[in-house]
């Protein structure tokens, strides 16, 4: 018998398994009805047109599409450098940007540069699958931290305090996936003074800045030793482009930049063109936000209604993390039920939340605005019924 890895038993990112029963009920029903997909977390809009048209131009122009250095193109990281002083008022020198192929090409990099196999990495729960995933196929241990909704499934300080051993490392999201909820500037930076003072790497993943309502966002990139990863994915509406960024800490750059000539070489060339241009098309960004807020506004009034209570205030990120107790145990029961009987496909909460996961349900509303306002429908209807 051959010897197959570690890696080869990282578990499945349970969400594309959805994507896949999404899927086969939408070629049931062909022509006589259309499924809701709220299982992806991927705007339904495409790259911002000046995006495109930068791509478009570029190739016209015969620009070659060769590597760029590993750490991406000097403009790009020039344009991520001045975001950071537009959104954030914040100084950061271009020399720690790394571009990467999405936040998911980021997260190894990071990995690897900041810690060891068997290094503990700690987390809150609910969580994004693919940190416990990837951290385990790179023999890292995943620590969970056990959030509730009275911290808005966020760490605290206080949580941090009780682990025993002190982890090497913490990864926060804000706002975070699954529960749509967000770190405030002064937990975020009461959060980055306990990892600098303990001695454990922050990992700051700010993928849906940009996705935020009510609250401010505050970014890590000035916390010492935090790493912050980014990513074209989501405000700016470039999923299938693969291309994302990191803001390093300057001991961090280097073995990035070797760990990254050898992983991946560089992200796409004419992803970072495109990129680039992204930065200028916040108008049309901005309404694709003002659209999901609306979104997000019509089923924070839809589900509790429908028996489906809301478990957070959605600040932020496009996602409904929604308390299905009420209605069934068994969250993969529940959406399988609404996928077969009101054709609206969500993802079941087992796949971020591996101990209370069965109460909870993940709802998508970056879809298209006309959609989530039809799944409301659905809902409302499918409950009374
Ligand atoms: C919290 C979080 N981080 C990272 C990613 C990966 O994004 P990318 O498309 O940039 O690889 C996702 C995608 O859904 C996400 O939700």
């Amino acid at each position: 018998m051959l010897k197959v890895g570690r890696g080869a038993a990282v578990p499945p990112f349970m969400v594309m398994d959805v994507i896949a029963a999404a899927n086969a009920r939408q070629a049931q029903l062909g022509e006589r009805g259309s499924v809701i997909r709220m299982e992806v977390g991927q705007p339904g809009t495409g790259a911002p047109a000046g995006a495109v048209a930068a791509a478009m131009a570029a190739l016209r122009a015969g620009l070659p599409m060769g590597y760029t250095e590993s750490l991406g193109r000097a403009s790009l990281r020039a344009r991520i450098a001045r975001h950071y002083r537009e959104w954030y008022q914040a100084g950061v020198d271009p020399a720690r940007i790394a571009v990467t192929v999405g936040a998911s090409g980021a997260f190894p990099l990071a990995f690897l540069a900041a810690f060891d196999a068997g290094d503990r990495v700690a987390m809150a729960s609910p969580f994004y699958p693919p940190y416990v995933n990837i951290l385990t196929s790179l023999g890292m241990q995943p620590v969970l931290i056990e959030a509730g909704p009275q911290t808005r499934f966020q760490p605290t300080v206080a949580a941090l305090e009780r682990l025993r051993p002190r982890p090497h490392g913490l990864i926060v999201a804000s706002p975070c996936n699954p529960a749509g909820t967000m770190l405030h500037p002064e937990e975020l930076a009461a959060i980055g003074a306990w990892c600098a003072a303990e001695g454990v790497r922050l990992i700051s993943d700010e993928i849906y800045h940009g996705l935020h309502h009510e609250s401010p966002i505050a970014t890590a990139a000035n916390i010492p030793g935090a790493v912050v990863i980014n990513s074209f994915s989501k405000y700016f509406s470039m999923t299938g482009w693969r291309v994302g960024w990191m803001v390093l800490p300057e001991d961090l750059v280097r073995p990035v930049e070797c760990l990254a000539q050898n992983h991946m070489i560089s992200a796409p060339h004419i992803a970072q063109v495109a990129a680039e241009a992204a930065f200028d098309c916040g108008q049309e960004l901005d309404a694709n936000v003002a659209r999901y807020r609306r979104s997000r506004d019509v089923l924070r009034a839809a589900l509790p209604a429908a028996g489906i209570d809301l478990a957070t205030p959605a600040e932020g990120a496009f996602y409904l993390w929604a308390d299905v107790s009420r209605r069934s145990n068994d969250s993969r029961e529940f959406c399988a039920r609404l996928l077969a009987e009101a054709d609206i496909a969500a993802s079941p909460g087992v796949d971020f939340d591996r101990t209370r996961g069965a109460r909870y349900v993940r709802f998508s509303y970056c879809g298209p605005e006309a959609d989530m306002a039809e799944a409301a429908r659905r809902i409302a209807a499918w409950t009374a019924g």
